[in-house]
């Protein structure tokens, strides 16, 4: 496995949408399958099926013109249950992060995407929320990636004032009073997110830091006229992952447990990291 620091991979991760049209090359290939055998199930649980395929041998993945020159796709399954987006998000994300940490290039794809052959080898209770390509980032132009890029202002991030809290969401905290969860929440807000909208918020208490979920208005309207993936609750599982391997980077070992407590100014508590001695 690599050393290379995983914060400095998060720092650096963008979208990839136009690759070299090579394979990548076999370790890679290799150890990236392994990784995805062993993603078998989230931090809350719910089982999981990853595996990294070959456009040519398994069929096409489609994604609308919005990847070009990508051979290989990182495709997952997901058992429904109530934290499997967020189990997904951050077991998915880890791959990825591996990826990028080899000097490849990958992109969430979570509404531009068909699920091609892979819709027949669902089991029972399964669904397939997002796919990813892996590959060669490739040099130049990509008109679909700058577009996207620039409807998305996929460059930004929200202010810390509008994610980092105390008390349970309800006090906004300053940067400087972050402490040792500075790097770890930092690293999460870089973090990907559907659309870029960042629904992710932070609540740092005495020993744990709690994620919550900000829901996007137009995502909660989505989710009860169509019939999409969660994509939000995918989000948070992203951040809680960029989080995690910012926190083990910076020695501060913990474990995710899920909070049920009710909303609480507009944000839905959904995990809290707790320190382990
Ligand atoms: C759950 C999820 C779904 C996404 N779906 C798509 C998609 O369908 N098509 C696309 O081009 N980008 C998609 N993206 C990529 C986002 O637009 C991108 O992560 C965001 O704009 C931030 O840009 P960055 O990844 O370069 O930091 C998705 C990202 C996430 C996390």
């Amino acid at each position: 496995m690599q050393r290379t620091s995983m914060i400095t991979v998060m720092n650096h991760r963008h979208s990839c949408r136009h690759f070299q049209p090579k394979p990548i090359p076999l370790d890679q290939i290799h150890e990236l399958q392994a990784m995805a055998h062993h993603a078998q199930k989230g931090p809350f649980g719910t089982p999981l099926r990853m595996a990294l395929h070959h456009q040519s041998e398994n069929g096409k993945v489609g994604t609308y013109g919005t990847i070009r020159g990508a051979q290989h796709y990182l495709v997952g399954t997901v058992q429904n249950g109530p934290r499997a987006m967020e189990d997904f998000g951050h077991q998915f994300h880890r791959i990825l992060l591996h990826a990028e940490a080899l000097g490849l290039g990958t992109c969430w794809l979570g509404g531009t995407f068909s699920q091609g052959i892979f819709s027949q080898e669902l089991r029972e209770g399964e669904f397939i929320p997002a796919v990813s390509p892996i590959g060669i980032p490739a040099e130049g132009f990509h008109l679909v990636d700058q577009a996207t890029r620039f409807v998305a202002q996929s460059h930004k991030r929200l202010p810390e004032e509008k994610l980092f809290f105390s008390h349970h969401f309800s006090k906004p905290i300053s940067s400087q009073d972050l402490e040792q969860w500075h790097a770890p929440l930092f690293a999460a807000r870089l973090a990907p997110s559907a659309s870029n909208r960042q629904p992710w918020r932070f609540s740092v208490e005495r020993h744990s830091v709690q994620i919550g979920l900000h829901r996007h208005p137009m995502y909660g309207a989505m989710l009860k006229t169509a019939k999409l993936a969660d994509l939000q609750r995918m989000d948070i599982g992203i951040a809680m992952c960029q989080f995690e391997f910012a926190a083990r980077e910076q020695r501060i070992p913990g474990n995710w447990s899920p909070l049920s407590s009710p909303i609480n100014q507009g944000i839905l508590p959904i995990a809290e990291w707790k320190v382990v001695a």
